[in-house]
């Protein structure tokens, strides 16, 4: 592997190679990947390698190339600046010259290196920080710029990371979609110019697009094998990943918050830290990527990510706005005779004045509406304790119609402009979290729910709508575009208070599904709702996409009725329950609208989960069959262990002869002999897998052969235990 390209050798004279052999050599670490830098003659900090682990006594056979690690407007010549600052003296340029560095262990598994750039002429200095999950083989970037000048300094660009790759050719891998149909993947060649993924949405900001990317090298990605970085940006506000191949086919990949209207006054003797890029770098394909991104975000990215996440039913689709007490209890008593761990209240259970009973009016006022609800929240924890389950309750605290006591009460809370009408969406406004005020509400939203209604174990955390008419009442003219950044901050300001006092509640990040899911965000959450779309055959595309980043232990996924309420299509039970089962298991239904046979079906397949859930929640996810090119699609969880795996196998299209495509099982012990066993069997119909049920082979076989049986119909679908056998 050589993601390293052009070197200046000819442009370095004898002497001057000479003393880049003194000038220092900072390398970051992982157990197989190897980011390297070099100090060169003009004391100008250049990446010279990422990739495949290196020894260190080849480090020095490492040439120097141009590639600036963070270039700075004016002196650097790339297309695109990391860094953009005018200086108090009114000058544009920034000339950053590497200082010194740093390294010291976190913790065991993770060693942090801390370069310090400092500008030329300028007190003003840029520290790159690179934290390397060595088990893990992600790195952590970021950047902290400050300045001791005698004025404020403005930053029009402030990257996380500049990221230099040299190979003859790339192929970028995006992440797209929008309400209801998130995550679609494309991959495209990068040719000459600039790809530009990015969000200015600022919060909900992933609606349309993903701040996640593949590039693998040379090559299209491929599954196994292959040179694959990956990457997501760790931040839930605008975002900007701009892919430049310059006029020497060099790729630089540019990260960070989006600058895009968001110039920042940065005062002396402030720090301005930037989100981090997380990435990863494969020599066999995409699905090391994932499974290094999952392993990382169960230690580090996800919050409790070595919990087993509970089963839950959701009342929105089964009543939407439309719920008494008595319809819920009811939804209660089944949500626990069917074996779900806990019932989740969704929205419409407030409103005083302006009741909500549909989107247009009450949010922003968390009070509890009598009229459904006349012994309160206090009598649904009740009901749900008296059986035997948890109970969680949904809120969108960032957010208010303005026909609302709040609104009516602080109408300069919101984000909007002076002279412009206001532009409701879902007709709903965001409160302007730049606003401390606006903070400490927020945060009393959370505290006043849950130790007003003692027992609530679960908050899903939802936020409907994008940034637009872009100002906040509260920062002062000059800082108006700080608000992008600053609500950000607010947030995790919020969430760090909710996190202080309230460490065993379960969050879980929705967006009006998937349209905000980030590594920033995350590590206060338990969960995520990626989609509204709960249809399976759609799911199976949205999950697929999503788990190239994220672990499907916090990835939940409910059953819910047919015809699907957003697709119109019917599918059938079990295939509803096979696809939710491949991740974190869940329903949104009315289940006193079920026949019994179904509530039977329901009740067994939960059973079912709770036997597979650890393999699913904490193994390693291999993928198999992907469904943008097969009919038929398959992935795999196999545990740490490798005793156990679970084989999910879904048809996407009827097959008239019937589909024999081989699943060739990856991730297995050669050596270890497995005993196959069907699980969530529909009652009385004949199974193609039968033949194979109770066989038991060698990981090898499974491997090589692989595992064979017929599929017919359009959502056939099929879960496959695989047991060691001592
Ligand atoms: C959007 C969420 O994604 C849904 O699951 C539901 O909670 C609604 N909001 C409620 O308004």
């Amino acid at each position: 592997m050589k993601i390293f390209l052009f070197s200046l050798m000819c442009l370095f004279s004898s002497v001057a190679f000479a003393q880049e052999i003194l000038t220092p050599v900072i390398s970051v670490n992982t157990r197989n990947n190897t980011l390297l830098f070099k100090v060169d003659d003009k004391s100008k900090l250049r990446q010279c390698y990422y990739g495949e682990k290196l020894p260190e006594a080849s480090f020095k056979g490492v040439q120097t190339t141009a590639a600036d690690a963070y270039p700075a407007f004016g002196t650097s010549y790339v297309h695109e600046a990391a860094l953009r600052a005018v200086h108090a003296d009114g000058n544009t340029s920034t000339e950053l010259i590497y200082d010194s560095h740093s390294v010291k262990n976190i913790s065991d598994n993770i060693e942090q290196t801390v370069i310090t750039l400092k500008d030329a002429y300028f007190p003003f200095q840029v520290k790159l920080f690179f934290n390397a999950y060595k088990n893990e083989n992600v790195i952590e970037q970021w950047a902290e710029i400050s300045h001791q000048e005698k004025k404020p300094v403005t930053l029009y660009n402030f990257a996380s990371s500049h990221l230099f790759v040299s190979e003859p050719t790339y192929y970028l891998t995006q992440f797209y979609g929008n309400w209801a149909e998130e995550m679609n993947m494309a991959e495209m060649q990068l040719t000459r110019g600039q790809k530009v993924l990015q969000s200015k949405l600022g919060v909900r900001a992933d609606q349309y697009d993903h701040p996640c990317f593949l590039l693998s090298l040379d090559a299209p990605a491929q599954e196994n094998s292959g040179s694959v970085i990956g990457g997501t940006l760790a931040w839930p506000g605008s975002w900007n990943l701009t892919f430049d191949v310059d006029n020497l086919n060099n790729l630089h990949i540019i990260s960070g918050a989006n600058p895009y209207a968001s110039q920042y006054i940065l005062k002396p003797n402030t720090n301005f830290k930037t989100p981090a890029l997380l990435y990863t770098f494969s020599e066999e394909g995409t699905g090391n990527i994932s499974r290094n991104f999952h392993r990382w975000a169960k230690k580090y990215g996800i919050y409790r990510g070595d919990r087993t996440r509970t089963t839950l039913l959701n009342n929105w689709e089964a009543t939407y706005f439309d719920f008494n007490e008595e319809v819920l209890s009811g939804i209660i008593k089944d949500a626990s005779e069917m074996g779900f761990e806990l019932f989740l209240l969704d929205d419409g259970w407030f409103g005083e004045k302006y009741p909500r009973n549909s989107d247009t009016a009450g949010l922003g006022d968390w009070m509890v509406n009598k009229k459904k609800l006349p012994n309160g929240i206090g009598y649904l924890v009740n009901e749900s304790h008296n059986k035997g389950i948890k109970f969680g309750i949904w809120l969108e605290p960032e957010m208010v119609n303005p026909k609302s006591e709040l609104y009516e009460k602080h109408p300069d809370w919101v984000i909007g402009q002076k002279n412009r009408p206001l532009d409701l969406s879902r007709n709903q406004l965001i409160l302007d979290l730049s606003n401390p005020k606006v903070q400490d509400y927020v945060y009393s939203v959370v505290d006043n729910t849950m130790s007003e209604n003692p027992g609530i174990a679960y908050i899903k955390w939802d936020c409907n709508r994008f940034v637009t008419n872009s100002g906040s009442y509260y920062l002062p003219a000059s800082e108006q575009s700080h608000l992008w950044i600053e609500y950000v901050r607010g947030l995790f300001n919020v969430l760090d208070r909710v996190r202080a006092k309230y460490k065993d509640v379960s969050l879980m990040l929705c967006s009006g599904g998937g349209g905000r899911i980030d590594y920033a965000t995350l590590p206060y959450f338990d969960e995520f709702w990626i989609s509204d779309n709960t249809d399976a055959l759609d799911r199976i595309f949205i999950q697929w996409g999503t788990t190239y980043f994220f672990p499907s232990m916090a990835l939940a996924s409910h059953v819910s009725v047919v015809p699907n309420h957003i697709t119109g299509r019917t599918t059938p039970l079990k295939f509803r329950f096979d696809v939710a089962m491949s991740a974190k298991l869940g329903m949104d239904l009315q289940p006193k609208d079920m026949t019994p046979e179904e509530k039977e079906f329901s009740k067994n397949a939960i059973r079912e989960y709770y036997g597979i859930r650890e393999i699913v929640q904490f193994g390693d996810l291999y993928r198999l069959l992907s469904p943008y090119t097969n009919k038929r699609t398959a992935m795999m969880y196999v545990s740490e262990d490798k005793d156990n795996a679970v084989v999910f196998s879904y048809l996407l299209k009827k097959s008239i002869n019937g589909n024999t495509q081989p699943l060739i099982l990856k991730g297995l012990d050669p050596k270890k002999n497995y005993k196959l066993t069907e699980v969530n069997k529909m009652p009385g119909s004949y199974s193609w897998f039968t033949p194979l049920e109770g066989k038991v082979y060698t990981g090898e076989f499974l491997m090589k052969y692989g595992l064979r049986f017929t599929m017919y119909n359009e959502y056939d679908s099929k879960v496959i235990r695989l047991t060691v056998q001592k």
